[in-house]
């Protein structure tokens, strides 16, 4: 392995003037403890597990309660022994994960490097911590501090018990990949992004009200997939009633994806009986208000940490109009179709210095279409 190599040799020229008086054991246990201490120093060797264990995190689903976590294990020589990551609520973290195709005895004394900080609390599965220390693990690299009240504490509680604990390793690529989550859990409800397609002349329907489909084909393929990747899909009465949608989240041959979001109706007047929402195969939460505070901490509450708001224009502009957009997709089509059906009608902005700022985070050819995804500016970040 490149990386592991790369710590031995930097370990072995360190000490090359003395290695003819030692013993060889005598070098072996030194070897190792040098080795433990350039970890702690995060070396290059730690950077590469860490990428290691964000990849694997990956692997986990986006969606549910539970973040993503990836975890590597690397013995004192920094050779990767086992990883692990976690499958979603209900299944053992990470770590345990990794544990778990280790024999008895073999973590003693090896590293764990993990992308969140380990638990310390007894929810679905026992503290990871503990799960550490029962192993022997004598080090750990995290990349984040775990936000959750309930869960955190598992740094502290290894370094009581004497294991060296080091943290914000890629910290800036791990809050980036775990962004929704983080931001869910720092504020108490979903991480709300929302998403409208328009011509390029910013209308979000033509002047008869009919909107499907301004987009082509893989603008839409990529809009189901969001869909797929959400825990649950916004939309309004007025969406509802004028276009009676399914949202489903499809392939392109019309067949529902294994992961469906939960569907939601914003708003307070009554949905019909013969809807197809009703159909959806999760159940239709019919929120009855227009208060997107009340709507989105009672999805939290439900373990929703990913919600797609696609609109219409009034709901749209009431959740931008709130400050409670996180990050938009907007589907630009090449098109125009100019009247007053606008994407976004009243935000709450009369003049131009009270314009919301955004930062454009991507821009994507869709087909003939521009995905353009973007946040509010980091200034105005909460
Ligand atoms: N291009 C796109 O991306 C896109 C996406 C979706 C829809 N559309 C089009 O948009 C049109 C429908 O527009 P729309 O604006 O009526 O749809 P909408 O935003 O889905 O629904 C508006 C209704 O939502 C309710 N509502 C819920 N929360 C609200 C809040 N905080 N503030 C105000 N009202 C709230 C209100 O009805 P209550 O009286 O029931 O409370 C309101 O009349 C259709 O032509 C549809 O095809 C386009």
């Amino acid at each position: 392995m490149e990386g592991s190599t790369s710590v031995r040799v930097s370990a072995h020229n360190v000490r090359r003037s003395r290695l003819r008086t030692r013993s060889a054991s005598t070098l072996d246990a030194r070897n190792r403890m040098s080795v433990q201490r350039e970890q702690q120093r995060v070396t290059p060797r730690i950077e590469e597990a860490m990428r290691r264990a964000l990849e694997l995190a990956a692997r986990g689903p986006a969606t549910g309660a539970n973040p993503q976590v990836g975890c590597v294990i690397l013995s004192p020589v920094g050779d990767i022994i086992a990883e692990g990551w976690h499958r979603g609520l209900g299944t053992p973290h990470a770590e345990v994960d990794a544990l778990s195709h280790l024999n008895a005895g073999e973590a003693r004394g090896a590293c764990a490097v993990v992308t969140l900080e380990p638990c310390n609390h007894h929810g679905h599965t026992g503290p990871c911590s503990e799960a550490l220390l029962d192993a022997g693990i004598s080090t750990v690299f995290c990349a984040i501090d775990d936000p959750n009240p309930q869960a955190q504490g598992g740094a502290a509680r290894l370094r009581a018990a004497g294991v060296e604990v080091t943290g914000g390793v890629l910290g800036t690529e791990a809050s980036e990949f775990l962004r929704p989550w983080l931001t869910a859990m720092r504020l108490g409800r979903p991480f709300v992004t929302l998403k409208w397609a328009s011509s390029l002349d910013g209308r979000a329907a033509a002047a008869d009200g009919s909107s499907q489909w301004i987009t082509g084909e893989a603008a839409r393929a990529q809009v189901h997939a969001q869909r797929s990747a959400s825990d649950a899909i916004l939309v309004g009465t007025g969406t509802v009633l004028a276009d009676d949608p399914s949202l489903t989240a499809r392939d392109a041959a019309g067949r529902l994806l294994p992961e469906q979001p939960i569907p939601v109706v914003v708003g307070e007047r009554a949905i019909p009986a013969q809807a197809r929402l009703r159909q959806h195969p999760n159940t239709l939460y019919e929120t009855g208000t227009r208060d997107l505070g009340t709507v989105l901490s009672t999805l939290f509450d439900r373990g929703v940490r990913r919600a797609f708001v696609e609109g219409g224009p009034t709901l749209a502009s009431a959740f931008v109009a709130a400050d409670l957009v996180d990050e938009y997709l907007i589907y630009l089509a090449p098109l125009l179709l100019g009247g007053d059906r606008l994407a976004l009608g009243d935000i709450g902005v009369g003049t131009l210095t009270d314009g919301r700022p955004l930062d454009i985070i991507a821009v994507e050819r869709l087909g003939d279409d521009i995905l353009l995804r973007a946040r509010p500016s980091a200034a105005k970040e909460r």
